[in-house]
């Protein structure tokens, strides 16, 4: 499969892992890029320089490309992480889900391409007018933070008949049926979390991961209880898509109600520090997009590669549909 994507960074699959901070650190990058797909680390805002330099050097020891995704709110409060990651280097760096426009030019001065997610047609405008390298159109069924305003297909189709800049699809893309579907659309490449949450290189914990594994197509929620609950200043249009759990069955839609401070919402604030510190699943965030519902069990990044490489098999079934046609 070669695409716009594999021949830009020498790839031989036409897939991007998503930077998902928590979950993405170098070890996962690292495997996905050595892997033959490109592998992003994820940086969480409270995320300390040394922790940063010790994933990057993960991921540079392949050899191979590799990204690292970076949140354009939280550059907008300190540009430290930026700084650090074009001192590494990488090939591709995204900001998404606020200011994105000021970092065109020092990336590209620094030979460093640049990608962001778009979650409407507006903002794949936006980010095409600014010159980034490559429009991630990312579905409302997408997991972790981002818009919920359209679902991946629709999007896709909408912003490839618009833009001239590459695109890779994200949101709900588990399998190689995801990938060839993408594809055969017009898409250069999938960008990919949920499918690489459940990975022993990941950083997700053990409850998380099995929590993942159980869950179906239909077991997460889309909001931003969790972030006021743990005051983090997410902007208002970027949501987070989590499983269901015993906090989201209490407080799902009741944001302006934990945000007022109330007795009831300062324990449930307690409630969701608690629970992230002891890994207690009840109560804190486990960010995963519906294809949570594809992922059946724990597998390493290169059995997750593999059945995204079946894409090839797919498309040729689709082709072989036009010769029957003949
Ligand atoms: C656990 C988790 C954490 C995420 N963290 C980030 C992040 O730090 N930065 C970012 O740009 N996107 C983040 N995302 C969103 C992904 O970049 C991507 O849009 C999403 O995973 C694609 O949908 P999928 O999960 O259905 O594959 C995260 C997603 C998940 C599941």
């Amino acid at each position: 499969m070669r695409t716009w994507l594999t021949e830009q960074f020498e790839l031989e699959l036409p897939l991007i892992s998503a930077p998902m901070a928590g979950v993405s650190g170098g070890r996962l990058a690292a495997a996905v890029s050595a892997g033959g797909a490109l592998g992003m680390i994820g940086v969480s805002p409270a995320a300390s320089a040394g922790w940063l330099r010790g994933q990057l050097e993960l991921a540079a020891a392949t050899g191979r490309p590799y990204g690292v995704g970076l949140l354009g709110w939280a550059l907008e409060l300190s540009d430290a992480h930026m700084k650090q990651v074009i001192q590494a280097r990488p090939d591709l760096v995204s900001v998404s889900f606020g200011e994105v426009e000021r970092w065109v030019a020092p990336l590209h001065d620094s030979g460093i391409a640049l990608a962001a997610q778009a979650g409407n047609l507006v903002e794949a405008f936006d980010l095409e007018d600014m010159g980034v390298d490559i429009i991630v159109v990312r579905g409302g069924e997408g997991g972790g933070h981002g818009r919920n305003e359209v679902a991946t297909l629709p999007l896709l189709q909408a912003v490839l008949d618009e833009v001239d800049v590459p695109v890779v699809a994200a949101g709900g893309i588990g399998t190689g049926r995801g990938l060839a579907a993408v594809l055969a659309a017009g898409a250069a490449g999938a960008w990919v979390g949920t499918a690489f949450t459940c990975c022993p290189e990941a950083d997700t914990s053990a409850e998380a991961q099995e929590a993942i594994v159980r869950a179906e197509l239909g077991d997460t929620v889309y909001g931003s209880i969790f972030d006021i609950a743990q005051q983090v200043p997410w902007p208002a249009a970027y949501g987070g898509r989590a499983l269901r759990n015993q906090f989201t069955e209490i407080w799902q839609g009741r944001e302006s109600e934990l945000a007022a401070g109330t007795p009831a919402a300062v324990a449930a604030s307690d409630q969701v520090l608690a629970a992230r510190q002891a890994d207690d699943i009840r109560y804190a965030p486990v960010y995963a997009g519906q294809s949570a519902g594809l992922v059946e069990s724990e597998r390493p990044v290169a059995e997750v590669l593999s059945e995204f490489a079946t894409a090839a098999h797919h498309l040729r079934a689709v082709a072989a549909i036009l010769e029957t046609e003949g």
